[in-house]
């Protein structure tokens, strides 16, 4: 018994030193001591000796079997310890390479300059409100004094979407629509977007504008002056040059265009400014009594001014764009480069 038991540990040990993986020893493990292993046969063999034989033999194959059992528990130890650090350097993070790149993006051009036309409003107190872009003819028209067949329809290309309803042409139905439900004092800008059929390198089918104005006792042409001045010295920089020319709009009277000095030629005169040295920038005027008297207001009693400012054509100004549909195009190799 003793040299079955020595053979079969040398056997083993040969087996256990010679292991490179856990699952290796694991085959080993049951091929020894499994329930048919070889030791854990002679183990049951024992039965079979003769008493006297039996106490020698058994210790003979106890011994053996913690011998084995010792061995494969500090190869097993070491086995594992090995492929742990393995698996580690194998997970290694390269804290050294380069990081993946996100792409940032930013606001639109257009979304910058009436945030921060807004800003420049609210900040002189006025509050914000919006209308509908699909609109009626009577707020977009009628009520501010522009009626059916006049004259003054014309200078608005109007996308018609009903007989009766039309994509709004410009802010200005806001003011009626607030004047409707709210009384004096007011101080109210609108943003939004507007629609014409029209399409050229200053025209676009849809735009935006902020449209503005200020209703109260006493309200005068110098308000809405010191109103613009201020305006344009805080967008377009503190010495611009501003002039207020006598024009048109049915819905105001008096009514004043502001221009500025070309802030492409600083009023040298250049193709921007058509060799005048004054650009455009907004249209406005003291509101129209018609108007008053559209929304219920007393116009012995209040007074107001009014504005309408386009956001792409002060957008252009500011940053040089000499085609508005670069706005609208989402090239990306423009809206990268503000
Ligand atoms: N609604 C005008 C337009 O779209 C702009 C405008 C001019 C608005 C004078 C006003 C104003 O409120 O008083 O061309």
């Amino acid at each position: 018994m003793k040299n079955k038991v020595d053979k079969l540990l040398k056997e083993a040990t040969r087996a256990i030193t010679a292991a490179a993986s856990s699952r290796e020893l694991d085959d080993i493990r049951v091929r020894y001591l499994g329930k048919k292993g070889d030791i854990t046969v002679l183990l049951k063999s024992l039965g079979q000796l003769s008493p006297e034989e039996r106490p020698s033999a058994g210790q003979a194959v106890n011994t053996g079997r913690k011998i084995v059992e010792k061995e494969l528990l500090e190869r097993k130890n070491d086995i594992e310890s090995a492929e742990r650090e393995m698996k580690l350097q194998e997970e290694q993070i390269d804290i050294t390479l380069p990081g993946v790149s996100f792409r940032r993006g930013h606001r639109h051009p257009v979304t910058r300059v009436m945030d921060e036309v807004i800003q420049i409003f609210t900040g002189m107190g006025f509050s914000v409100r919006e209308g509908p872009e699909v609109e009626s003819d009577y707020y977009n028209f009628e009520a501010l004094n522009l009626p059916k067949n006049h004259p003054a329809r014309d200078m608005q290309d109007t996308f018609y979407i009903g007989e009766d309803t039309v994509l709004r042409t410009h802010t200005s139905p806001v003011q009626i629509r607030t004047m409707e439900s709210e009384t004096p004092p007011l101080r109210i800008i609108s943003p939004g977007k507007v629609y014409r059929v029209d399409y050229d390198v200053s025209h676009s089918p849809m735009f935006h504008q902020v449209e503005g104005f200020m209703v109260d006792e006493n309200v005068a042409f110098s308000d809405l002056k010191g109103t613009f001045v201020h305006f344009v010295n805080q967008f377009f920089g503190e010495d611009t040059p501003v002039r207020f020319r006598p024009s048109f709009f049915p819905f105001t009277e008096p009514s004043a265009e502001v221009d500025i000095g070309c802030v492409m030629c600083s009023g040298k005169g250049c193709r921007l400014c058509s060799s005048t040295g004054w650009i455009e920038i907004l249209g406005s005027g003291m509101i129209h009594p018609e108007v008053f008297r559209h929304v219920k207001y007393d116009k012995e009693k209040f007074s107001g001014f009014a504005f309408g400012i386009g956001i792409e054509r002060v957008a252009m100004l500011r940053y040089g764009i000499d085609d508005i549909r670069l706005f609208f195009e989402n090239d990306m190799r423009f809206l990268e480069q503000f």
